[in-house]
């Protein structure tokens, strides 16, 4: 480590509207592994195509082993040794894992026919050569994600990449998938002599992984660390571009109390196939219970079953000993279930009314608003959205401003803030934190944790682990529409989780790759 492989001057790039990458200055060394983070849009993958050939700069420069270059294409890039696996991958899925690591650049028989045995032949050598073991007769459609992102890789190393840039390849993955990878990443540095630059948003897989890291704001470099010498606070914070603060998230000890029963239920999804197959579960007050899965398994469509959007096959819902079978939203909504859904601009939020008119939404039968609302005066109303803007922390220069022109993070708070202040017994919380800043997501988790401090029974569905982990007193894990287990928090690991969303349980797990990433 120690020689400058990349040098990028002075890079800055207009989009129309948006100027992605502002006067950008960043230095890769040989042999490390760079982290780039940054929260969405801040520009990461733009700096990281431009790098790859893919955009022309507006203006700077870009060095490579101090020789300045200009790439029109990745074939550029490539020809300097750099190569790049996107977020999503560019597979063909009904080509075979050889057929596709060779694509491009295909050894031929004569003229006019692919040499099959050559590329098997040339697939498994590279196998061995970077240890990542793939199938060349398989075809790609039939593969895991974690895989096809194997062979991604393998694609770029047979181009001849030193250089690898990997765009949030953590994104699709499992835990086990994600130490995988980063076993990989380690073994290509370390004993390969290649150079890793990645780009994510999870500052645990920064800290574990990376050598050094730099940090991108809305188009800015803000700076870049040794990692040995960052946190999450700090990198948080550069991130940001203010104080984050990470509280312990309090847990009082609540009286339980079962309130809500879900009995063998079915349902189908939106093709009319049986999506829950038999799921069976309780929820208490006072407690977080955080179902644990890959999307597509049911979690949404379970949802829509306990909020009366979809109907039930089989089985009972029960509340407070009532069954709740055929309940409308509204009935069940008076049966005190609250429910924050998966996309606040679909099923949450209107966009093209005020903050104001939002938080009354669901509200509107309640008496003393309604009294209010035939008397035309809106003062009350308007009271309550601004002691909520308060309390729930929603960044807005008034109540009147439409939801469309608040921040994600913003956006997310209005939902939260109409839905917690129902005051319901039970709360269905469905990825709460989806495309919000971290700053936000830690005001999020602390209103959620003191309304289960309150007594809340909160049932909690996400897709990113880190949060079922973080907020969860009782975790369940789902697939193919069955609850495959069930964990008191602090019994199990992220990595023994990752198992059962993927059908398969605790006995598989033998001499473990990888580090476990906490928890
Ligand atoms: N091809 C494009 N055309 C126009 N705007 C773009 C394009 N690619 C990215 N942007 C904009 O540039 C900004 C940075 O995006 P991006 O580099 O994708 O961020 P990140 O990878 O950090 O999430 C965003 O505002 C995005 O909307
Ligand atoms: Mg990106």
């Amino acid at each position: 480590m120690g020689d400058k492989i990349i040098e990028l001057k002075n890079i800055s790039k207009q989009f129309p509207g948006v100027l992605a990458n502002d006067n950008i200055n960043l230095e890769i060394d040989k042999g490390e592994i760079h982290a780039i983070i940054g929260e969405n849009g801040a520009g990461k993958s733009t700096l990281m195509n431009t790098l790859y050939g893919l955009f022309e700069p507006t203006s700077g420069e870009i060095y490579i082993d101090g020789n300045k270059v200009r790439f029109l294409s990745p074939l550029d890039a490539i020809k300097h040794k750099i190569g790049m696996v996107h977020q999503h991958f560019m597979l063909v899925p009904s080509f075979t894992v050889a057929e596709n690591i060779v694509l491009g650049i295909e050894p031929r028989k004569n003229k006019l026919f692919i040499n099959k045995d050559e590329a098997i032949k040339i697939t498994e050598d590279l196998s061995k050569t970077y240890g990542l073991y793939v199938d060349p007769r398989q075809k790609v459609e039939t593969i895991s994600v974690g895989i096809q992102q194997r062979i991604e890789i393998l694609k770029v190393l047979h181009k001849g990449a030193d250089i690898l840039i990997l765009d949030e390849p953590t994104a699709v993955l499992t835990p086990q998938e994600t130490q995988e990878l980063f076993s990989i990443v380690r073994n290509l540095v370390d004993n390969l002599g290649k150079t890793v630059i990645i780009i994510t948003h999870k500052l645990q897989e920064v800290l574990q992984l990376s050598d050094r890291v730099s940090v991108m704001r809305q188009g800015k470099m803000i700076g870049t660390l040794n990692t040995k010498e960052a946190n999450e606070q700090i990198l948080a914070e550069m991130m940001v571009g203010r104080e984050v603060l990470f509280d312990k998230l309090e847990r009082k000890e609540v009286p339980h109390k079962e309130i809500l029963k879900v009995q063998n239920i079915k349902a189908k999804d939106n093709r009319g196939l049986m999506i829950i197959k038999d799921i069976s579960l309780n929820l208490k007050s006072g407690e977080v219970l955080g179902i644990a899965g890959i999307e597509g398994n049911g979690q949404s469509e379970l949802i829509e079953v306990l909020t009366g959007l979809r109907s039930l096959e089989d089985g009972d819902i029960i509340v407070n000993d009532v069954s709740l079978i055929n309940s409308t939203p509204k009935e069940i909504r008076n049966a005190s279930i609250a429910h924050v859904p998966e996309d606040r601009l679909a099923m949450g939020l209107s966009k093209d009314a005020s903050i104001y008119e939002n938080i009354l939404m669901g509200s509107q039968y309640n008496e003393e608003y309604t009294k209010i609302k035939i008397q035309l005066n809106n003062k009350k109303i308007k009271k309550r959205a601004k002691d909520l803007i308060k309390k729930f922390d929603i960044r807005t220069p008034s109540e009147d401003v439409l939801i469309g022109n608040l921040s994600g993070g913003n956006m997310q708070k209005v939902v939260i803030a109409r839905e917690f202040s129902f005051n319901t017994e039970i709360l269905i919380i469905a990825q709460p934190t989806r495309g919000v800043d971290i700053g936000a997501i830690e005001f999020i988790h602390e209103q959620i944790i003191e309304k289960r401090n309150q007594g809340a029974a909160i049932l909690l569905v996400s897709a990113d682990l880190d949060e079922i982990f973080r907020l969860s007193d009782r975790i369940l894990t789902i697939y193919e529409g069955r609850i495959t287990g069930e964990f008191k928090q602090g019994d199990i690991t992220k990595k023994e989780i990752g198992l059962y969303m993927t059908g398969r349980n605790k006995s598989e797990l033998g001499g473990g790759i990888g580090e476990e990433i906490n928890g």
